[in-house]
């Protein structure tokens, strides 16, 4: 079958993560969609500004309407931010019979209703997984995966501008000036930082999903924002001693009166869960009357994480329009003629990192020993305890934490371990994952 032909408005940040993702991930990407996926037009407003990405065998140039209107172009990809020469871009798509896949908060927020009326009477499809949280596929959780639920409420770090800047905050002790202009630097903030800082970025954010929540028209203009910049270091200290953290959320809940809407810092026990989410990290608590609280956590903006949603969003509209019906969503993810024959491995050839725990007699030479046959299997040792006897006892308790190792070392060494006359009983073993 032939390529799907992509048109891409925007070669930033995440234009040039989506190029990458889909060069670097082609054949599964391929295998999945059940069709290639080719960008073959894009638009940037630089030519000449060094990318991140190659674009090679793809048409540029410095007029996203040339992008539209190309025959060629099956799919747009809004990747420019903004809202009013994004919304005009998307319309003209919509009229040409081109599905548009965007990343754009701004726009769905404050112009959803009408982009997606105009669409439907076209017969085209607007998705927006990328809006929300960047990579967290949070917006096809809601839609699809708790479509049994009556959801009650939701609440997230949706702005991880704002959660990096309180979370240097706490854990340097830095002021805020200071810890905005790191997260400029580092490409997290919006074109217009007090987007981040003043919430609108997170209001955005917050109206597409309560809107996918209860079912309600997108309403930017009814959700009240406050913003973090009059939280101060003193703040985040005093709210410490108290123990909670405070944290930019923004929550949607459904009350007898209606839907609240706010987005507002907030004091969180430090125990619960959102509270340890920090740095640029995004995480959405959402709440359903019949699985009651669930936590979606990941990466919430940058290059390939906002890219990963933004391909997501294109596999299912080519689905969409390539497949039969009972291939839209393949049993199995890939598409049932493209499953690969990968080997499973056996569990003697998986690598972990081991916690072992063993009694031994508290003698010379014994964990010597030990150490010699872990090392014998090439098993180098992380941490080592060995505990004070019982009194009147002569064995003691060893904890060994070893570096991560194949199965089959790690059998080989406990085997002969357990075979010395000083090692009484069975190494007890329990694998130890960071992950990380
Ligand atoms: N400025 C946004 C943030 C980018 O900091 O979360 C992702 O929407």
């Amino acid at each position: 079958m032939k390529p799907v032909k992509v048109g891409l408005l925007g070669l930033g940040t995440v234009g040039g993560g989506t190029v990458n993702l889909l060069q670097r991930n082609r054949d599964e990407i391929s295998r999945r969609a059940g069709r290639d996926i080719e960008i073959v037009h894009a638009a940037a407003r630089h030519l000449d500004r060094p990318r991140t990405c190659s674009t090679e065998g793809i048409r540029l140039t410095t007029d996203p309407f040339e992008v539209v209107d190309d025959p060629e172009t099956e799919i747009i990809v809004e990747l420019i931010g903004g809202e009013d020469l994004a919304k005009e871009l998307t319309l003209r798509a919509i009229e040409r019979g081109k599905h548009v896949v965007t990343a754009n908060k701004a726009l769905i927020a404050s112009h959803g209703n009408e982009i997606f009326a105009r669409a439907r009477e076209q017969g085209v499809s607007i998705t927006f997984e990328a809006a929300v949280a960047g990579g967290i596929p949070i917006i096809k959780a809601v839609r699809e995966g708790l479509v049994g639920n009556r959801i009650d409420w939701l609440a997230g770090i949706i702005n991880g501008t704002a959660n990096f800047i309180l979370s240097e905050m706490f854990y340097a002790d830095r002021e805020f000036g200071d810890v905005l202009a790191e997260a400029q630097r580092l490409g997290y903030a919006e074109a217009d930082p007090t987007f981040d800082v003043e919430g609108v970025d997170a209001a955005h954010k917050l109206t597409i999903l309560a809107s996918i929540a209860f079912g309600i028209p997108l309403q930017y203009d009814k959700v009240h924002v406050e913003g973090i910049s009059h939280v101060g270091q003193e703040d985040v200290a005093y709210a410490q001693e108290l123990g909670f953290r405070i944290k930019h959320l923004g929550i949607a809940s459904r009350t007898e009166d209606g839907i609240a809407l706010r987005v507002h810092p907030t004091l969180l026990p430090s125990r619960q869960l959102l509270a340890s989410v920090d740095g640029v990290m995004n995480a959405v608590m959402v709440s359903g009357d019949a699985l009651g609280p669930t936590l979606y956590y990941g990466p919430g903006a940058g290059a390939e994480p906002t890219a990963s949603a933004v391909v997501a969003d294109l596999v299912d509209v080519v689905r969409e329009f390539t497949l039969a019906p009972e291939d839209r969503v393949p049993y199995l993810a890939f598409q049932s003629h493209a499953l690969s024959d990968d080997p499973v491995l056996p569990m003697d050839r998986v690598e972990t990192a081991y916690y072992l725990r063993m009694q031994a007699l508290d003698r010379p030479g014994v964990l010597a020993e030990v150490a010699r046959l872990l090392g014998e299997q090439g098993i180098s040792i992380e941490a080592i305890i060995q505990k004070q006897p019982e009194p009147g006892a002569e064995d003691v308790p060893v904890i060994i934490l070893t570096h991560r190792v194949r199965e089959w070392q790690m059998n080989e060494a406990c085997e002969r371990i357990e075979a010395q006359d000083a090692i009484l009983g069975h190494v007890h073993r329990i694998r130890v994952e960071t992950l990380d």
